[in-house]
């Protein structure tokens, strides 16, 4: 199964930003080979652009969100078959900012993955908890109900595009990261509960410091970074050190 990462700008950079920060990450990595997967996520009102500088390049177009109805009166939503039109092939769903922020619950989450699904879309579901729930032993228990309100009902050809990205709460934005034990212990714990091959990405305050132990962990497949996917240079280097290719720089 190829590695994958996946950088998440949030509401991050201008759109000459955006489009500097999609060069550098292309004249960067130049090619990647076939086991690993890139991908970046811009603000919604970018992703045209960011699309222009990925064109001809390995990386792949991400959406941070979507809307699931397919059209109408939902004022500022964004539908799938928007962004499959702007050439975005992949959309993050249930992000812990969208559940806590914007109000995403279960049912909504579990509605937009089907929509990029039926869109033809691959998509990253994320799921975690928060620390007073990993304090009260709850984490195993709020990560399988996610993941089943989530999950439940969908074909096998639909979960085969479904990658998950685990990301505790309180690791995201934080500077605190998971260590390789918590992260392994989730990760073999959804991989138990998943059938078949799903990639199951780590995110929450990864670093180039911090990436090639993490993704030398036992069921880590990738990350999704946030903070350190707005460098290119940061970001290349935890893209290399998933692909085996990390340089004596940290
Ligand atoms: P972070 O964000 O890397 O800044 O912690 C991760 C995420 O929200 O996906």
């Amino acid at each position: 199964m190829p590695r994958i990462v996946i950088g998440n700008w949030k509401m991050h950079t201008t759109r000459d930003d955006a489009v500097a920060l999609a060069k550098g990450l292309v004249e960067g990595l130049g090619e990647v080979n076939g086991s690993l997967c890139v991908g970046v996520a811009p603000p919604f009102c970018f992703l045209e652009a960011v699309g222009h500088t990925l064109a001809g390049s390995s990386i792949e177009l991400v959406a941070q969100d979507v809307h699931s109805e397919p059209k109408g009166a939902f004022t500022s939503g964004v539908s799938t078959s928007m962004l499959a039109s702007l050439g975005v092939n992949r959309v993050i769903v249930g992000h812990s900012e969208r559940r806590k922020i914007f109000g995403d619950d279960d049912a909504m989450v579990a509605a937009k993955l089907r929509a990029t699904l039926n869109e033809g879309m691959d998509a990253v579901l994320c799921v975690g908890e928060q620390l007073s729930q990993r304090e009260a032993g709850e984490h195993q228990a709020v990560v399988r109900a996610q993941l089943e309100a989530s999950l439940d009902g969908l074909s096998d050809e639909q979960l085969a595009r479904v990658t998950v990205a685990y990301e505790p709460v309180w690791a995201i934005g934080t500077g605190v990261t998971a260590t390789p034990a918590q992260a392994g212990e989730m990760h073999e714990f959804i991989g138990g509960l998943l059938k078949g091959d799903i990639a199951i990405l780590y995110g929450g305050s990864v670093k180039p410091d911090n990436a090639a132990e993490l993704v030398a962990t036992p069921g880590i497949d990738g990350f999704l970074v946030g903070g350190a996917s707005l460098k290119a240079d940061s970001f290349l280097q935890i893209v290399k050190s998933c692909a085996g290719l990390a340089d004596a720089r940290s």
